[in-house]
């Protein structure tokens, strides 16, 4: 299992493009499912997007990788997956028009996200069998409300054997009242209402630039759909889709990685490939930490701050400051002047790194869901252990500050939504290694 050696207190420089969106990527790469070839370009390459690519081909859906072949940045000896093949992000995807309708319990338990096959498949063949997703180590994460808003456009859904089984005489459109705006929610059943006979609406729907992206895609598409960024979302049914070429928009939360990674320790990064208009949230918070970023077209470039101060956040759906970021602020957090305090509001369970923080020297107190953080900590290097995506890039935050050495463990998760973290930050001058981890 691969590991990441840091030797924390070196600062960084230089520029650092962004990659494609994980979150943006995925239902997009699923909406190929709906029927119809595209072209994608600005794919990123992580271990969840080929966990797609495979189970799309599973489901009859043929990828090629185009384009002027490069080495990846990654070439070496020790390679999350995917990486050291040649990646040039640049997709052909053609749906082969198959009869295959299930995602298996080995692909989706390593996928949540596995669930965005649901709503296409179900529009198309009328039919899916999808493994039902467990809990998850950042909360118990339930799909109700996927499902029953399926059922209201007219899918039987029954769940045996921990499988759900959906299936339809044809979707029709309805008013669907989400409860909570659910992100991959809201885009499966777009993707769902794309197809389905007459109008959808989707009131209180997820906002996130991600639903934004599927559903500027799926207009390109020839997909009928307004409000899409809004509270509502109106979709008039097709009967089918077109050809076209799209870029994935970039990733918000590798950007937002990448600017408290700047706050803490740079000395001048330009950040390229942005919208800060996507991220104001972030910057916002880095604001009031002290931040002085200089925004220029699609760059921020940010040095570190002098005299970091405290400040309070509440993770909260888009506008809000993204739950995803919640893990990489808390470092710059412990070592700023004065307490701050972070109250996790989408998931329950979101708060494992925190302990992994203290051991390396954060003084961090977690009351229900609330984090409440001491300032004026100074980090040491230690051996800790990541426990999902966003936690391992808190954690490596927290070492590349920290004096001294710092071992992370299982950064397999970390490879799920980073593209060559380690490399990016290499080229910025940070002491970051991909090591093989010591088997007991
Ligand atoms: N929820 C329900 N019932 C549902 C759906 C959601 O109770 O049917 C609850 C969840 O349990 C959670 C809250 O609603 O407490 C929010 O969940 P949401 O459905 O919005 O999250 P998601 O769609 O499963 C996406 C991202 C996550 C990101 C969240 C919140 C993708 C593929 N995943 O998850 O990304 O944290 O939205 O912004 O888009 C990550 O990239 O590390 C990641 C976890």
């Amino acid at each position: 299992m691969d590991a990441f050696r840091i030797v924390g207190g070196h600062p960084l420089r230089g520029t650092v493009k962004v990659s494609g969106s994980k979150n943006a990527a995925l239902p997009i790469l699923f909406s190929s499912l709906l029927g119809g070839n595209f072209t994608l370009r600005n794919v990123p390459c992580l271990r969840d997007v080929q966990t797609t690519l495979s189970l799309l081909k599973q489901l009859g859906v043929a990828t090629e990788s185009l384009g002027e072949k490069k080495p990846s940045p990654s070439k070496g000896k020790h390679l999350p997956a995917g990486q050291g093949q040649e990646w040039t992000g640049l997709f052909s995807i053609s749906d082969q028009g198959g009869a295959e309708y299930e995602a298996p319990y080995d692909l989706v338990r390593t996928m949540r996200a596995s669930v965005l096959c649901l709503g296409p498949l179900l529009a198309r063949k009328r039919r899916a069998r999808v493994s039902l997703p467990g809990g998850c180590l950042i909360g118990a994460r339930p799909i109700d409300i996927h499902l029953k808003s399926f059922e209201k456009m007219g899918a039987r859904i029954t769940i045996h054997h921990g499988y759900i089984d959906a299936e339809t005489k044809g979707l029709k459109g309805s008013e669907i009242i989400l409860p909570y705006p659910t992100v991959t929610g809201t885009e499966n059943i777009l993707m769902a209402a794309v197809l389905a006979r007459g109008t959808t609406t989707i009131q209180n729907a997820a906002k996130e630039p991600e639903v934004i992206d599927l559903a500027n895609f799926l207009l390109a598409r020839g997909a009928k759909i307004k409000g899409a960024g809004t509270s509502s979302i109106t979709i008039e049914g097709v009967t089918d889709l077109h050809d076209t070429e799209y870029a994935i928009m970039f990733d918000r939360i590798e950007a937002g990685t990448f600017l408290v990674g700047a706050a803490l320790l740079g000395d001048r990064v330009r950040i390229e490939g942005v919208d800060p208009s996507r991220i104001t949230s972030i910057l916002r918070v880095l604001l009031n930490m002290g931040a002085e970023p200089i925004m220029e077209g699609d760059t921020i470039t940010l040095g570190a701050i002098a005299n970091p101060v405290g400040t309070s956040l509440r993770t909260l759906p888009y506008p809000g400051f993204p739950t995803d970021m919640q893990a990489q602020i808390l470092p710059l957090m412990a070592i700023s002047k004065g307490a701050s305090s972070v109250i996790e509001t989408v998931f329950e369970n979101r708060f494992t790194h925190v302990m992994e923080m203290n051991r390396m020297g954060a003084d961090i107190e977690i009351h229900g869901s609330q984090a409440i953080v001491r300032g004026g900590s100074r980090l040491e290097g230690a051996t800790v252990m990541a426990s999902d995506l966003r936690a391992s890039a808190g954690l490596v935050l927290a070492g590349l500050v920290a004096e001294g050495e710092t071992e992370i463990k299982r950064v397999y998760h970390i490879d799920r939504g980073y593209e060559a973290i380690e490399k990016k930050l290499e080229s910025l001058g940070a002491r970051i290694k991909r090591i093989q981890e010591d088997l007991p």
